[in-house]
């Protein structure tokens, strides 16, 4: 059942492209013009009159959320919080009939979150749910949503699941963002269009893997690796990191680069790995800056860059091309190489890659 692949991992790596498709199909009509989730037409008023949007989860789905963070404010100007459902349901937060809740979970069991959800519509929020697991504890607590339609997603360490989350919130912030006039007709369907070539560049991202895999084997060894990403990329740096901590065991940080002056550039040497994402859309010439302050200390740069990139590629000692995109999606793109790493390094390692020591695939108990 794993499609001739050796893990359910690497499996669910390789079917982001056809994931991500069945994720948009259906629902994006670029050449009509016309995006379309009934959780969300059902619901348009409330969602137009929120505040802000306060986003719940846990682990990778809580990166997904801090993606969101940046859709949403860039396309829909809606404000948006997100928040660990563990740290959200004890702070006695803020919440009214004004805010809507997005609670995202791919198992859609996790207790936390579902907790945080209760707590929210206790206090009169309207409840969004994004879940891949169908017809799920909170797919049912919710009061509206939508499913991510990854298929199932069985090795612990998530993967696809990260990429769909990314993509339907990515359709709803258009969705609300045409509903507000935030973005013009010409801004949306150019968004349309260039998340249907999504897949395919999600495909040609993946034929890094070759090249990911020497990588692996030359940093296998190290104790200790940092992640860097800024704007939209940053929330893909954690997860990178997180990746590679839950698989391959590996103590591994995401930072935002601009805050690595503010600390983390203490620790780095010659012995520390750090993968930068340094694509063209976003930050750009900044992150060159903090890859140049990297090489000055010595450390390992492992740059993951657009396709004919040229100035990372003179300062770094690896760099990791994916096709280029808009900047909101980039993300889709730049955490590709980072799964296929953390898969690698785990497994030279002979680590167990779909269930890794002390990990749960859903965490039903706060
Ligand atoms: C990471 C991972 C966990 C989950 C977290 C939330 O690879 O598997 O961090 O992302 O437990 O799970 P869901 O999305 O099912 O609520």
């Amino acid at each position: 059942e794993k499609g001739g692949f050796d893990h359910f991992m690497l499996k669910e790596i390789y079917e982001q492209p056809s994931a991500i498709l069945d994720t948009f199909r259906g629902r994006m009509l670029p050449n009509e013009g016309i995006i379309k989730m009934s959780g969300i037409e059902d619901n348009m008023k409330t969602f137009l009159n929120a505040n802000r949007i306060i986003v719940v989860a846990c682990g990778t789905s809580w990166h997904a959320g801090l993606v969101s963070e940046y859709i949403f404010e860039n396309l829909a100007r809606i404000p948006v919080e997100v928040e660990y459902a563990s740290e959200f349901r004890y702070r006695n937060p803020v919440i009214t009939d004004k805010d809507v809740v997005i609670a995202i979970s791919q198992s859609g069991e996790t207790a936390d979150t579902l907790a945080a959800i209760k707590l929210a519509k206790s206090r009169g929020a309207f409840v969004f749910g994004v879940c891949n697991v169908v017809g799920s504890s909170i797919a049912r607590e919710t009061d509206a949503g939508a499913y991510t339609h990854a298929g199932p997603e069985i090795g612990v360490a998530s993967t696809k699941a990260f990429t769909t989350q990314i993509t339907v919130l990515t359709l709803i912030a258009l969705r609300l963002a045409r509903a507000k006039g935030t973005i013009s007709s010409s801004e949306f369907r150019h968004h349309m269009i260039e998340l249907e070539l999504i897949p395919e560049k999600v495909k040609k991202a993946l034929e890094s893997d070759a090249y990911v895999k020497t990588i692996a084997d030359i940093y296998k060894n190290s104790n200790n690796f940092l992640y860097l990403g800024r704007g939209y990329n940053f929330p893909v740096a954690l997860e990178g990191a997180l990746k590679l901590k839950e698989i391959s065991y590996i103590h591994a940080e995401g930072y935002p680069a601009a805050e690595m002056k503010h600390g983390p550039i203490a620790l780095i040497d010659e012995n520390m790995p750090i993968v930068v994402i340094a694509t063209k859309k976003g930050h750009y010439e900044k992150v060159v800056s903090n890859i140049q302050e990297i090489k000055s200390r010595k450390g390992k740069i492992i740059g993951i860059v657009t396709e004919g990139d040229e100035q990372v590629k003179a300062l770094a000692d690896h760099v990791i091309e994916v096709p280029e995109t808009i900047e909101s999606l980039t993300p889709l793109l730049t955490t590709i190489p980072l799964q296929l790493l953390s898969y690698h390094i785990a497994l030279m390692l002979d680590k167990n890659v779909d269930q890794p020591r002390n990990l749960a695939k859903a965490v039903t108990v706060e």
